[in-house]
């Protein structure tokens, strides 16, 4: 699909070279309505997202399928059910806290720094730059150190993730299911070791990453699972498999959005963006170029906005990208602006599930399309984008 004439849903503008004159069209002329195609309702202006996301009569998942049914009763399905993105209620809400603070407490220069040196690891093979490893492969791997792992099985965590991930969109097949559980299993395996012995370790400053060599500080001495293991005993939260799947979880939220953060900046400088300040353009594009455009929710209760009711069962469509470019929350709303002053940005979501992860992620972007940068990258062409319903991913 090339152009917005012969666009039908709001979800194929995710992949289209530019969404924003259908989304901008959307915002003016039906802010929140129901769209007979798709068979949900969709919130486009600002108004709408911020109601629709504080709303308790929504939640994330339909009521009568709180796992997806291909992988209900696999360890993917296990997994995908304790996660707090995935759930709500009371517990949730309680667990979404420990998350939270885990990540806030996570070492962003160091994690920078990692991000730094895988990028320019990846870079030293020579070559095509390797845009899948820098986008996916790098953030992935980082999140894993920083959970611990170290000596291989980073990489084989940001591979494994690659593979949970397939579960998660409608149109996951039964391949992508079984991969998918395969993959939960091993990562189950893989960050289990250092959650359980984050309980007796001490605590400790993280170090500098190390200039060269293949060694780099881990464990978790200084691990995001300790701070996530140490938030839950604050919490008095004593349950270990949740605790588990959300550290996968750390994983499978960094992985699309933050490829699509890296690639929507080098689009951005591909087009012309000439910022001299890496950290205030990736900061724009989050907003600009969302990485992700939508999310969805599932009507518990009726839902009323604006004079429209939303009924128990109905979905709605929440425009994440469209929000962020409406007018009346920021002006000038079509112009890339880095270093713009206090920006209403809509990507991390809102309200009870509002996106914990979104320093490290700008922090992870930041790193990598530095080091690109500096290392003399250039690019023209126009991307395509991949056949995505929500993350807004350039093939590069
Ligand atoms: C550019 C990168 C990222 C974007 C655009 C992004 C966006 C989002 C959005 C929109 C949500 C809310 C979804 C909803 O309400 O339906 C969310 C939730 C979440 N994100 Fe991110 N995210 C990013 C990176 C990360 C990273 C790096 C982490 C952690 C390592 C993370 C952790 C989470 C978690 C744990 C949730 C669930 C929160 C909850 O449901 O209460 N995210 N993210």
């Amino acid at each position: 699909m090339s152009s917005t004439t012969t666009l039908s849903t709001p979800v194929e503008a995710v992949r289209l070279a530019d969404p924003y004159p259908f989304y901008a069209r959307l915002v003016a002329e039906r802010p929140f309505a129901f769209d007979e195609a798709l068979g949900a309702w969709v919130a486009a202006d600002a108004a709408a997202v911020r109601a629709v996301l504080g709303s308790g009569a929504l939640r994330v998942r339909p009521v009568a399928e709180p796992v997806p049914a291909g992988i209900a009763g696999t360890a993917a399905g296990e997994v995908f059910g304790e996660l707090v993105r995935m759930t709500d209620g009371a517990a949730a809400a309680r667990l979404k806290g420990v998350v939270a603070e885990a990540l806030a407490r996570a070492d962003l220069g160091h994690a920078g720094a990692l991000a730094a040196r895988f990028t320019r690891e990846a870079l030293a093979e020579g070559g095509e730059v390797p845009y899948e490893e820098l986008m996916f492969g790098v953030p992935a791997r980082v999140v894993a150190a920083l959970g611990g792992l170290a000596d291989g099985a980073d990489r084989e965590a940001a591979r494994a993730i690659g593979d949970f991930v397939r579960c998660i969109p409608a149109s996951a097949t039964e391949d992508d299911h079984r991969a998918a559980a395969a993959a939960a299993t091993r990562l189950r395996e893989l960050l289990g070791p250092p959650l359980a012995s984050a309980s007796t370790a001490p605590l400790t400053a993280p170090e500098a990453a190390p200039a060269s060599g293949t060694a780099y500080p881990a464990g978790p001495a200084n691990g995001l699972l300790r701070e996530l293991f140490t938030a839950a005993e604050r919490a008095g939260w004593e349950h270990p498999g949740p605790l588990l799947s959300n550290a996968i979880g750390f994983l499978s939220q960094t992985y699309d959005a933050t490829a699509g953060l890296i690639g929507n900046t080098l689009v951005a400088l591909a087009r012309g963006a000439g910022a001299a300040d890496t950290g205030a353009l990736v900061r724009e594009v989050v907003r600009y170029d969302a990485p992700v455009q939508n999310t969805r929710r599932f009507a518990a209760d009726t839902f009323t906005h604006a004079g429209s009711a939303v009924e128990p069962g109905q979905q709605v469509l929440v425009l994440l990208a469209a929000a962020n470019r409406d007018p009346a929350v920021n002006p000038d709303p079509h112009t890339l602006s880095p270093g713009r002053v206090n920006p209403a940005v809509f990507t991390f979501g809102a309200g009870a599930h509002r996106c914990p992860g979104g320093e490290l992620a700008t922090a992870l972007a930041t790193a990598v399309v530095t080091e690109l940068r500096t290392a003399g990258w250039s690019a023209t062409a126009t991307p395509a984008y991949r056949p995505l319903a929500n993350a807004r991913i350039p093939l590069l």
